[in-house]
């Protein structure tokens, strides 16, 4: 059993939105994420628009991606953005020591993520780089970027083919500094952080909103704790006098051992939920120690790396992460996007790792065939509570137990949108059981509404998408007999792996 409590009626001093950028993706040069997946080249016979593939734009468009960041992760560490303009047949070629070891010919470069942003029509979020790069080079990456006027930097791109600046907003100043970013202490990277963030200008009118990085969610919480009180009691001073934090990021990957993704049993699979799950007690906490230093929720939480890792698909590079995606994967994505919106008064922006063919992807490619994941049609399930209202819940659920380990089975969240369209997504993690489900709502009359509703389900604990069967797994009409509407309160029975998103207008 389980029962749902919504509030529709909130005070205006209490609401809160869901930012769109809940909703963000990430793509670095990793794998086959960028190059064999996003960039085929203008010479390939996949249909492309300037050598980005057109079917991943189409695919990516439709779930209103509303940013995308790049170029990495580790490898924005150790990029030289010089590398990836001009001519490409004179870009350098260059060592990916974080990946494989391949060889990076730098043609995805500058040119090539803003036009991909553009073709998107998402806001491009670019990682400079703190562990190996100059504040030099990252200043003058920003003037080449956005730059109005002429100096020898704007010159440089306008030679390059680029007339116009872009606009940008999003600006991370490092990745993971505390890891493959450079190895620093806390303190350390703080100081560092002030110092290219000052040297982080904005021209011509644009304003840089900047992250700094945060801690990874995996590693003990007394040092994630402790990454998140230094940076902020010394970045957060500085930020009396002029801005120059606007975010501070977090990684966290739900990580369940060497396995491929559909190497599936009930002990794995609530391992993986309370991994997930997790997200929640990581996000409080957090939040507990950045409202010392910042009550009014200006520095925002930006989970830039987030999702599933499971094992590599057999016979894979093992450096490539290329990995299949589940069931279990949506569920992971429906648990993390509905503890997203339950902390949106401080989370403004999630990017999924990573977009094409590398880790949670919601996109595989093999050759000129894309196929879209059961976390693609979570995304695109969910898109309704993009810059929606929180809608205050709260969800009394039988739990799951496994061996030592507990789970609540139903979790969830709602919005009501601009169009007063309310909206409430809910995912049932029990692996084997359906559960009678009432939601009720205070001071709302369900007469005159009219209720629909999708659900993304499957019969299988391992049920995935290949390119011999692409729709496995989809999401349904979940018909309205299915619902039983008394009053102010609807009765169903949630069925197991299933995620469902109502829609009452
Ligand atoms: O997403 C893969 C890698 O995971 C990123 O490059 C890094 O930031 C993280 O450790």
């Amino acid at each position: 059993m389980a029962k749902i409590i919504i509030d529709t009626k909130i005070e205006a001093s209490e609401q809160k939105k869901i930012s769109k950028h809940i909703y963000d993706h990430f793509a670095e040069h990793l794998g086959r994420c960028i190059y064999d997946g996003i960039w085929v080249g203008e010479d390939s016979s996949i249909p492309n628009t300037n050598g980005i593939r057109n079917d991943i734009v189409h695919a990516l468009k439709k779930i209103r991606i509303p940013n995308l960041r790049w170029p990495g992760g580790c490898f924005a560490d150790e990029y030289h953005w010089k590398d990836g303009v001009g001519s490409r047949e004179d870009r350098p070629r260059r060592i990916n020591t974080h990946w494989g070891g391949v060889i990076e010919n730098n043609h995805f470069g500058t040119h090539e993520f803003l036009e991909l942003c553009e073709q998107l029509d998402c806001e491009p979020y670019i990682c400079g780089n703190v562990g190996s790069g100059t504040i030099e080079e990252m200043s003058q990456w920003i003037e080449y970027i956005t730059f109005e006027g002429n100096s020898t930097i704007t010159e440089l791109r306008k030679k390059n083919g680029r007339e116009k600046p872009w606009r940008i907003k999003y600006w991370g100043v490092g990745n993971e500094n505390w890891g493959c970013g450079g190895h620093m202490t806390a303190d350390y990277y703080s100081d560092l952080f002030l110092r290219y963030s000052t040297n982080c200008k904005n021209l011509s009118g644009s304003k840089l909103y900047k992250v700094a990085c945060g801690p990874v969610g995996e590693f003990p919480l007394d040092w994630v704790l402790q990454w998140v009180e230094t940076v902020m009691k010394k970045t957060s001073i500085a930020t009396l006098f002029s801005p120059l934090i606007h975010g501070l990021s977090l990684h966290y990957y739900t990580r369940v051992g060497a396995q491929p993704a559909t190497v599936m049993n009930e002990k794995r699979w609530t391992v993986a939920m309370e991994r997930a799950l997790y997200m929640d007690k990581l996000l409080s906490e957090i939040n507990i120690i950045m409202d010392k230093y910042d009550k009014s929720k200006k520095i925002e939480i930006i989970v830039d790396e987030w999702g599933a890792w499971w094992g590599n698909e057999n016979n894979t590079n093992p450096w490539f992460f290329y990995q299949q995606n589940t069931i279990a994967s949506a569920l992971i994505a429906s648990l993390h996007l509905d503890i997203f919106h339950k902390h949106c008064a401080r989370v403004h922006m999630a990017n999924l790792a990573q977009t094409v063919n590398v880790l949670q992807s919601i996109v595989l490619t093999k050759e000129e065939e894309m196929l879209l994941t059961p976390t693609y049609h979570v995304f695109d399930m969910y898109k309704v509570h993009q810059d929606s209202m929180l809608l205050p819940i709260k969800i009394e659920s039988e739990n799951y137990k496994h061996g030592r380990r507990t789970i609540p089975v139903i979790n969830g969240s709602a919005s009501v949108d601009s169009d007063n369209q309310m909206h409430i997504s809910l995912s049932n993690i029990n692996p084997s059981q359906d559960v009678d489900t009432e939601i009720q709502f205070n001071d709302f009359n369900l007469e005159n509404c009219e209720l629909t509703a999708k659900i993304l389900r499957s019969e299988q604990l391992n049920a995935h998408n290949t390119f011999e069967a692409p729709e496995t797994v989809k999401p349904e009409k979940y018909v309205k007999e299915n619902f039983n509407i008394r009053g102010s309160n609807i009765f169903f029975k949630m069925p197991s792996k299933a995620i469902l998103v109502i829609q009452l207008k």
